[in-house]
């Protein structure tokens, strides 16, 4: 079957609101020379996605949205990191994947995945899906997973270690939660009450409601204190750090970044902050893990393309549980 000479988007016309988001018919993009072309099943809306449709940036970073994603409105106008779904068309000079193959993958920067195809260079970017993952379960095991075991490793988390994870219910929190606990951390895992029932199951020893109690209490020390909401800084972890712990500040403004070279040179402490790593042995890891049943991605809701502004609403929420998929 021939592809459509057209294909539905999701462009981001403006930054702002949801209502910046249009739905527009594109030319269905010709794979270059070592390109594969992807028709896509399933794609996530990310809080990278929302942050950069809205520039709603951590404190501090405004600017570095703007010189990083453009100007005035998204350089790259379809947002989407990560997709699920078939090869369709591979360009000259790909060798190890053929039309038919069942994909996965990031694309980066470059984003494009909130459309019905995307083209792509598939090294380091594109791994095979496994046949008992549905598109939108491989999609979700992407985003949080990979931020997650990026964050962790950089953390150099130990078996034995005790971990704090705050903003264990999104989706680089819930994933945090099921690798810590894989690693042999003991976890802590920092979320509200309405979450509490589904996030301890993934490998928790403790989950602290941060709605009600005064957390993390008095004298809990920890080595790692990974905060996925950006409502942590260094002044306030350092006191529940042990003298070699590591904040990981994955959501956290400019300050802590400035700070994280002065707190190396001046302590054992380390603060891990900036944009994770996409690497394909961590994809590769982590669908293995969600094929075999030993990694869970949590999926929220699954809505159309054509409910694009609602999927970015669900996340503007600020309450979304683990991942929002998009279908193409
Ligand atoms: N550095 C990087 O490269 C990188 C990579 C990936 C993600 N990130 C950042 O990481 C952050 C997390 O993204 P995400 O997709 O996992 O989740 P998210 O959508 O930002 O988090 C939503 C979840 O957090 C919970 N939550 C809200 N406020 C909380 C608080 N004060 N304490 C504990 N939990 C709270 C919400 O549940 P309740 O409202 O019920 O509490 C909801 O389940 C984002 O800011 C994203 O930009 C950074």
């Amino acid at each position: 079957m021939s592809p459509p000479e057209t294909m539905q988007a999701a462009v981001c016309t403006a930054y702002g609101p949801p209502e910046t988001l249009v739905l527009v018919r594109l030319p269905v993009p010709r794979p270059r020379d070592g390109q594969v072309r992807v028709r896509i099943h399933a794609a996530t809306v990310s809080a990278a996605d929302r942050r950069i449709r809205s520039l709603d940036m951590p404190a501090g970073l405004r600017l570095a949205g703007r010189l990083a994603f453009g100007w005035r409105r998204p350089r790259q106008p379809v947002l989407g990191g990560d997709f699920s779904g078939v090869i369709d068309a591979v360009g000259a000079g790909v060798t190890g994947f053929q039309p038919g193959d069942e994909v996965a993958g990031m694309t980066g920067v470059r984003m494009g995945c909130h459309a019905g195809f995307c083209c792509l260079h598939p090294e380091g970017r594109v791994l095979a899906k496994p046949a008992n993952l549905s598109h939108e379960t491989a999609v979700a095991a992407l985003f949080g997973g990979t931020a997650a075991v990026d964050f962790l490793r950089r953390a150099g988390l130990q078996e034995g270690e005790r971990i704090l994870i705050v903003g264990a219910s999104g989706a680089v929190g819930s994933a945090a939660v099921q690798w810590a606990s894989r690693l042999g951390a003991h976890v802590t895992a920092v979320c509200s009450g309405r979450n509490a029932a589904w996030v301890a199951p993934l490998g928790a020893a403790r989950v602290i409601d941060y709605t009600r109690q005064d957390w993390p209490g008095r004298g809990a020390v920890f080595d790692v204190v990974l905060d996925a909401t950006g409502t942590l800084d260094w002044l306030r972890v350092r006191p529940w750090l042990q003298p070699k712990g590591r904040f990981l500040s994955l959501a956290g403004g400019l300050k802590d970044m400035l700070r994280a070279p002065w707190v190396a040179a001046t302590s054992r402490q380390r603060i891990v902050a900036g944009p994770a790593g996409e690497r394909l042995s961590d994809m590769q890891l982590l669908m293995r893990a969600a094929a075999d049943g030993s990694f869970a991605p949590h999926i929220d809701a699954v809505y159309p393309l054509e409910r694009i502004r609602d999927a970015h609403r669900h996340v503007d929420s600020g309450r979304k549980r683990g991942s929002v998929i998009v279908t193409p």
